[in-house]
Formats: structure tokens, sequence, C-alpha cells
């Protein structure tokens, strides 16, 4: 079948079990199978990368006056959710072999910011950037580490898929990415738990009740079932896309 017929396919399916709203089993499946591609234990499903990364930044506990390391050399929508949480962009310099963080730079950070919350290393344009030194200094000053692998899906540092170093990957489906639902997002993880409350949040953090009842702050961010029945039919021809590209 044609990458066409395969997103068609899980398109009907939505249509025909009459789940077009932003749950169901194409998004559980979008989730499921995009886990298991790059080896991540947990993913959530949202409406955009930025809404991953914005997510990924409450799920590590960022609020007002936190400071963030963004990497410099990327997208705007890396650095757009540091602001979102009222927290304060410090931008680190990307180095001519990757393109990406400096690990040095990084280091030199760590030292004049030791209260740093969190570090947003991207992988841009699809290359990797040099994991091994940012793990490694992320894992001496204890600091969650979130990869914004929006351009990256598919790219392998070491055999290993970027998005999964870090305590939180994130990958966009936007029009522009290796592959797309027309717009997505998804937020990859370990941790079971952060994910279960990425999707309370990302769903208006509804409370469980009969009425509607919110103690949180919540958000309008998860994926339609239509929309990942796209992603679906498309996660089955990232690998020629990785071949066509490289
Ligand atoms: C590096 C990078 N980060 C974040 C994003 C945001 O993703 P989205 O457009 O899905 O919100 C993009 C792409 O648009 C990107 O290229």
């Amino acid at each position: 079948m044609s990458d066409e017929g395969y997103e068609k396919k899980y398109i009907k399916d939505a249509f025909k079990t009459n789940w077009i709203a932003p749950l169901g089993a194409n998004v559980d499946g979008f989730e499921k199978e995009l886990a298991a591609k790059v080896g991540s234990k947990h993913a959530a499903a949202l409406s955009s990368g930025t809404a991953a990364i914005h997510m990924a930044l409450k799920a590590a506990g960022v609020g007002h006056g936190d400071i963030v390391f963004c990497q410099d050399l990327t997208f705007s929508a890396t650095a757009n959710p540091i602001i979102y949480q009222n927290a304060t962009p410090v931008f680190i310099d990307s180095n001519f072999e990757t393109w990406n963080m400096d690990p040095w730079a990084l280091e030199k950070a760590f030292k004049k910011y030791p209260n740093v919350k969190a570090v947003i290393v991207v992988h841009l344009y699809g290359l990797s950037a040099d994991m091994d030194p940012i793990v490694k200094l992320c894992k001496k000053y204890n600091v969650t580490l979130i990869e914004d692998a929006a351009e990256s899906l598919g790219t392998t540092y070491k055999d290993k898929y970027t998005g999964t170093f870090g305590d939180y990957g994130i990958f966009s489906f936007n029009g522009n990415k290796i592959i797309t639902t027309s717009g997505g997002g998804m937020l990859v993880s370990d941790n079971e738990e952060r994910i279960a409350k990425v999707r309370f949040w990302a769903t208006q953090s509804r409370d469980q009740a009969r009425h509607y009842q919110h103690s949180e702050l919540g958000y309008n961010y998860r994926m339609s079932n239509v929309v990942a029945g796209i992603g679906r039919g498309q996660l089955k021809v990232l690998d020629q896309r990785v071949a066509k590209k490289k």
C-alpha cells in the first residue's frame, strides 16, 4: 500500500468509529508506535512541537523567574515556551562542528548560573548535537535536559535516536518536517507519571468529576484522532524519507 493509502485508511477508521475528537485509537496508536520507533517508554501526542516544548518545561517544574539554557542557533519556537512559563532564557552558543550546542560553552554557563533549571538542546536541520558531553554535564549539575528534536526525527547519535538522550524529547510534524501531519507534535519520556500529567494539562486539566472541574491551569494542546491517523501513516515512510534526505 502506498503511504497515502495508509494515511487514508487510518483517517477512515477515525470517521468509521466516530472518534474525531482529541482522543481515540489513532492517538493511542501514534503515541505507542512513535515511542517504539525511537526507543522511548512513553509519548504524548500534542497539537504542535511548540506545545510539546511548553509541556516539557512545565513537567520539568520550570516556572516564574527560573533560568533555562537554550541553544542560540535555532528556530524561535525553541525559546518562546520559556517565556510562556515566565522563565528567562540564557542562550548558549553553537559550535562549528555540529551547528548545535557547544559543550564547552554549556560548561561555562553552568559555572556562571549554578541555579539553572533546565537545558534545551536542539538537533538543527536533522543534525545531532554532540550528546555525550552534554548529557554528562547535565547529570553532573543535576539539571533536566530537554531535546528539541523537532527537525531530527529519525536521526541517530551513536546508534540511538535523537530525542531519547534527555529527560524529555520533542518532535514536530509541521508541514516542513521530515514527516508531517499538517501540524502536530509529540513529547517523549521514560517518565510515565510526567507523561500522564502532560496529557492531563493538555486536555484542559479536567479533573475526574462528573461536572466540569479544573483545579489546575489547563491547555488545549491534544492532537486530534484524525491528525494522528495521518501521523501513523507517515511513520511508515520515515525510514524512506531519512534515506532520501541522506
Ligand atoms: C527547531 C524547532 N523547534 C521547534 C519547532 C516548533 O514546532 P511546531 O511548528 O510543530 O510548533 C520547529 C518547527 O517548526 C523547529 O524547527
